[in-house]
């Protein structure tokens, strides 16, 4: 896993809890995501997993970003014992309900002005509820899908909270006072569809990797996401509220309501421009021959955009333009017709850039005039490159 620049050099303090063998794993399985992610991590354990520990095989953890110590065995002082004073995140995974109580109680040894955020990734029964509700009072953050209500404002039944979605949990705390800290970024990803019949719908290779790099990196700045995304096989980012559209007219709709208010608009997705003028009801039949199938233009959604009344218009507007010829011509037309602020330019004839691919190559274009050509570099560091650029715009 690559470093993530959220996270580097962050001092991370994870207690694990005397727990269910599959949640101890987990929670080590997380302590190496966050080593290999660049954090500096401090684990501190029961006593009976330090047994546990002496099985496992720990060779890949970098000693200098990893040490371990015990940790939240009993009575008030350990708490603040766990957390330095450099510590930016307590994490306590998986918190038993014994470590709850514990917590609750210590809480009150907590000054919440110097003390770092705690998040804990409670061993959900019953009976824990009412403790949740009070420890979400006194500032605690709540990595559970089922607790989701009091961070996130979701519901979701799933009980199992994994690794790489307490990671996202940790990048949305960490993040919170980043560049983007209190701005609302609307972002769509995907390619759109538009159905022929109930079974078949034109749409385009998009694989929405850059829109969803794009919430990730937003989030990571401490922005509010809205993320509008078509059908992916990818994991929307912990933080982001995520919309499911399908044709280009449903995530016209999303569009011209959610970015109301918004900070920016970031029009990654692929919205195709074309769909079939009639819907047949019924499964189109092979035994009555190739259909002729008329086509008619989709709505352009940045061109509504830039049709509104100021006052409902996002303060930036982003889009992307994929060209496969005349890259800077076509993408600075773009960038006028549709009245945005910024554009991305990629080449979509690179085999390592663009539609799919896990890098890019693109150039930004300002309205200003400016141009500025990137190298080829993954994804990633082209959303945090754009959400920087976005920042100084801001
Ligand atoms: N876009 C849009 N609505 C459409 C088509 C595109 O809002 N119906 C947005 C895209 O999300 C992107 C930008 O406009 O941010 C440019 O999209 P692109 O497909 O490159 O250009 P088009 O305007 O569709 O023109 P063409 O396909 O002819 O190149």
């Amino acid at each position: 896993m690559a470093t993530i620049s959220s996270l580097v050099d962050k001092r991370v303090v994870i207690a694990i809890t005397d727990s269910g063998i599959c949640d101890i794993f987990n929670a080590f399985y997380l302590t190496s995501l966050l080593v290999q992610a660049g954090a500096k991590v401090k684990l501190s354990i029961s006593a009976s997993i330090i047994d546990f520990l002496s099985a496992l095989d720990t060779k890949n953890f970098d000693g200098n970003n990893l040490s371990i110590g015990y940790a939240l065995s009993s009575k008030q002082e350990n708490l603040c014992k766990l957390v330095g004073r450099d510590t930016d995140l307590l994490v306590i995974a998986p918190c038993n309900d014994y470590a709850m109580t514990e917590l609750l109680e210590n809480l009150t040894c907590r000054t919440l002005t110097t003390d770092p955020p705690i998040l804990i990734a409670p061993v959900l029964s019953n009976e824990n509820k009412n403790i949740i509700d009070d420890l979400v009072q006194n500032g605690v953050f709540i990595a559970s899908q089922l607790a989701r209500d009091y961070f996130l404002k979701q519901k979701d039944n799933a009980k199992v909270v994994r690794p790489l979605e307490i990671l996202g949990y940790i990048r949305m705390i960490l993040g919170r006072s980043g560049k983007l800290a209190g701005r609302k970024i609307v972002i769509t990803a995907g390619g759109t569809r538009e159905a022929i019949d109930p079974v078949r719908v034109i749409t385009n290779r998009s694989s929405g990797k850059q829109g969803y790099a794009l919430a990730q990196a937003a989030i990571d700045e401490g922005a509010q996401v809205v993320l509008i995304s078509t059908p992916t096989a990818l994991v929307s980012p912990v933080g982001a509220e995520t919309l499911e559209v399908n044709s280009a007219d449903e995530m016209l709709e999303a569009v011209l309501t959610i970015s109301v208010g918004a900070d920016a608009l970031i029009m990654a997705a692929a919205v195709a421009d074309f769909r079939a003028r009639n819907i047949a009801t019924n499964k189109l039949k092979k035994r009555d021959g190739v259909p002729e199938i008329k086509l008619e233009a989709t709505p352009d959604i940045l061109a509504a955009i830039a049709l509104r009344p100021e006052e409902k218009q996002p303060r930036l507007i982003v889009g992307f333009a994929a060209e496969s010829q005349d890259l800077l011509k076509n993408a600075i037309s773009k960038l006028e017709s549709k009245k945005a602020n910024l554009f991305v330019a990629n080449d979509i004839t690179c085999p390592d850039s663009g539609l799919g691919a896990d890098s890019n190559q693109v150039t930004l274009l300002y309205s200003d005039g400016r141009r500025e050509p990137l190298p080829l570099m993954s994804k990633t560091d082209v959303a945090e490159i754009i959400c920087d650029r976005l920042a100084e715009l801001l």
